[in-house]
């Protein structure tokens, strides 16, 4: 298959993480006989402060003549800290979304088994954990009218959906749990907000046509505690966008670091792919970035062309990798040496070698991952 693969790898970590998943994908395309052409472009801070503007034109331009999107993170202090900019890195990602028509954010969460003891959750209460959660991702609060007023001193934010926003993604949701554990929990606040009511009666509606998947719904408050308290009881997981924000980093928890949560946003033209995580600027540049929501995030890239049999090679690798701990500090803090490039030039070596049974787990933890 050939591909067209926008790089966009914004700010802080996402350039360095983002060589990562493009090394795995050459070595993917190497290994099946497959053509990605990588064309690199700018967003966020590094954009603004070449162009002046998060999602200059080119940028969009290049995605939309794509045939997907490899995105790295966004985001930098400088603008955290100073609510009266003027332009803010995040609306490159968000315009970015909107022009594109990516509704439907994917975020799968699981509980890898070698990770058990990583979470500061129990592993008695995690093991087994396998969540998708379908995050609606170009309406909501996020897109509704804000104001604020001359004095500066009061400001709103709208909460908008319409019926054909929930529905679009209410289908993806139900077709994916048609292929799980036939389960969808609609996570909302319907005892207070207007625009909750409104979802529960679409997704109500909608579920007549997939009577084999039960339906459930959880006010976002208690789906909070839930997720934590018995996260195997959820399998997708349907919210519109400010809790689907909200609830995926708090799902990360259960996998024991942010930096294993891959993403699909899907659209009805476009995909783009990217790590759940922000743009760690205090990892810059120092190759402690775990590059593994990169990576699965690639992974997740393929299987939306098909390339299931790529995409399960590139997760068996990065769960090699867990396996082996060949990984970066924030899941093991004794890992100092293993770096982002190592971790990813494992990934790399398993992918190219996939049968090699004799590796030389020596050189691996000293970065040399030569087959012997
Ligand atoms: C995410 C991020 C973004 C969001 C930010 C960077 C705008 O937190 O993708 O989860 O809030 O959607
Ligand atoms: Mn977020």
């Amino acid at each position: 298959m050939n591909l067209n693969i926008a790089v966009l790898p914004g700010d802080g970590i996402g350039p360095e993480v983002t060589k990562q998943s493009i090394k795995v994908l050459h070595a993917i395309a190497m290994e099946f006989n497959h053509k990605f052409y990588f064309k690199h472009a700018s967003v966020g801070a590094i954009a603004i402060d070449e162009t002046g503007n998060p999602l200059p034109d080119e940028t969009l331009t290049l995605c939309k003549e794509s045939d997907a999107i490899l995105f790295g993170a966004i985001g930098d202090p400088k603008y955290d800290n100073d609510p009266s900019a003027p332009v803010r890195p995040e609306q490159g990602l968000l315009k970015l979304r909107k022009e594109l028509g990516l509704f439907a954010n994917i975020r799968p969460v699981k509980a890898y088994e070698t990770l058990l003891d990583q979470s500061p959750l129990k592993e008695e209460r995690i093991k087994g954990t396998d969540i998708s959660i379908y995050r609606e991702l170009t309406g909501g609060i996020y897109f509704g009218e804000k104001t604020l007023n001359e004095g500066g001193n009061v400001a709103s934010d709208l909460c908008v959906y319409s019926k054909e926003e929930i529905a679009r993604i209410t289908h993806l949701a139900f077709k994916a749990a048609a292929s799980r554990k036939k389960k969808v929990t609609l996570v909302d606040k319907a005892n207070v907000l207007e625009s909750s009511r409104l979802w529960r009666k679409v997704v109500t509606e909608i579920a007549k046509e997939y009577p084999e998947i039960t339906l459930d719904f959880l006010f976002v408050d208690n789906a909070s505690m839930q997720l934590i308290l018995n996260p195997n009881q959820f399998d997708v997981i349907l919210t519109e966008n400010m809790f689907g924000d909200i609830l995926s980093d708090e799902a990360s928890v259960i996998g024991g670091s942010i930096g294993l949560l891959a993403s699909a946003s899907i659209g009805e033209k476009y995909a783009l792919f990217e790590p759940i995580h922000g743009s760690f600027p205090q990892a810059k540049g120092k190759g402690i970035a775990n590059p593994i929501a990169s990576i699965l995030s690639a992974a997740m890239l393929l299987e939306h062309f098909g390339l299931y049999k790529e995409a399960s090679l590139i997760q068996k690798a990065v769960e090699k990798s867990l396996e082996l701990n060949i990984t970066t500090s924030d899941l093991n803090p004794k890992n100092k040496l293993i770096t982002t490039e190592r971790v990813g030039d494992f990934i790399e070596d398993f992918i190219l070698h996939p049968n090699d049974t004799n590796r030389n787990f020596a050189n691996i933890h000293l970065g040399q991952s030569t087959i012997i």
